[in-house]
């Protein structure tokens, strides 16, 4: 089983969640590298068995990185994989339930026909440049071990 954890941050909130995500995995028994999306190259479908997307919340939305990176996947190589998408986003904007860049990317993946394991996952910043409300790391790696038992089932 492999899969991977991508992420867009500009203040490292979004990347602490994806470390924490990809640390659950880990104990798991699951490697997987959270990796920045800038970083991301070409991505092999056929390598991996899941994927794990999350961004910032940006007016309503997932970054521009992601969206780009997002475009670039074929939704015939990535049919039917399980996914699940995070982001981080102020409180209010969970509350008053304005666009989030979790639903976002869902809505994408889904659009592509790929499996939604679990609804999203949004983590909120005290302020747009963090830090995390207290307790968001371990809700993120409690999420991840949810995903993990999905995909077991
Ligand atoms: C240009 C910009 C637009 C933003 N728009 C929203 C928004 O619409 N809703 C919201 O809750 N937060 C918004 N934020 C706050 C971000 O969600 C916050 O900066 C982000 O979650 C921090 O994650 P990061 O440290 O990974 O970049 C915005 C931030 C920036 C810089």
């Amino acid at each position: 089983m492999k899969g991977i954890v991508i992420y867009d941050t500009s203040y490292g909130n979004t990347r602490k969640i994806a470390e924490a995500i990809a640390d659950a995995l880990k104990e798991s028994g699951i490697h997987v590298d959270p990796t920045y999306v800038k970083n991301v190259k070409k991505l092999n479908a056929e390598d991996y068995d899941f994927l794990i997307i999350g961004s910032p919340t940006r007016f309503a939305t997932m970054s521009l990185a992601m969206r780009g990176f997002l475009s670039r996947l074929k939704a015939e190589e990535w049919l039917n994989k399980p996914f699940a998408a995070f982001d981080t986003e102020g409180s209010a904007n969970i509350e008053k339930n304005e666009g989030s860049a979790a639903e976002k990317i869902a809505q994408k993946l889904c659009e592509k026909q790929m499996n939604q394991l679990l609804p999203v996952l949004k983590a909120v910043v005290l302020d747009w440049k963090g830090p995390l409300q207290n307790g968001e790391i371990e809700r993120a790696k409690e999420y991840a071990r949810k995903f993990m038992a999905q995909l077991k089932r």
